[in-house]
């Protein structure tokens, strides 16, 4: 069933706390300051894109992706930050995302789509198999502070 009640659209500076509700389910915690500042950064760059399901009560699902051109293959869309609200889920608005975002990437000439996701998290492997993405390789994701 799709949520009629939930248009996909570009995501706008005004979204940015409903996107920050969203981003909380998906364990990051910033301030609104910073986080008025990343989605600023990322709408400037013609290279990016954050997608929401806007419903009437508000920002209700995000998902940010970005171009990058591979070495060792053509150009990729990544996607980060998929997520939508607790009381929305299994209504489709993820999968109208992930739909939005690839357009977007096939319009600006991306061959292969990809996404990380946490082992630990229930729904998420289930979702990118369900809407054809296949799970490539296991990896360990190493991290290091480069500022502060
Ligand atoms: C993963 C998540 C984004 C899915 O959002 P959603 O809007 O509920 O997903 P959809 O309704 O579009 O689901 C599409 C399909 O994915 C599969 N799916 C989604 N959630 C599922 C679940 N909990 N269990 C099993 N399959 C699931 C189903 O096949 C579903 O189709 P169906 O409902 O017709 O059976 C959402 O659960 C979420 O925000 N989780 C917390 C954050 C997160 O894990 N993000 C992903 C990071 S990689």
């Amino acid at each position: 069933m799709t949520d009629a009640a939930a248009m996909i659209r570009r995501a706008e500076p005004n979204d940015v706390q409903g996107i920050l509700a969203l981003l909380s389910e998906l364990g990051a915690a910033l301030p609104l300051a910073d986080a008025e500042a990343n989605l600023r950064a990322v709408l400037r760059d013609e290279a990016q894109v954050v997608m929401v399901a806007a419903a009437t009560a508000g920002v209700v699902g995000c998902v940010h992706g970005t171009r990058v051109p591979l070495l060792r293959g053509g150009l990729t869309l990544q996607i980060f930050s998929l997520a939508v609200d607790a009381g929305r889920r299994r209504n489709g608005v993820a999968r109208q995302l992930i739909a939005a975002i690839e357009a977007w990437g096939r319009e600006h000439g991306c061959t292969l789509a990809s996404a990380r996701c946490n082992s630990q998290r229930d729904a998420a492997p289930q979702f990118w198999t369900a809407v054809g993405y296949e799970n490539a390789k296991t990896q360990l994701a190493f991290r290091k502070k480069l500022a502060g």
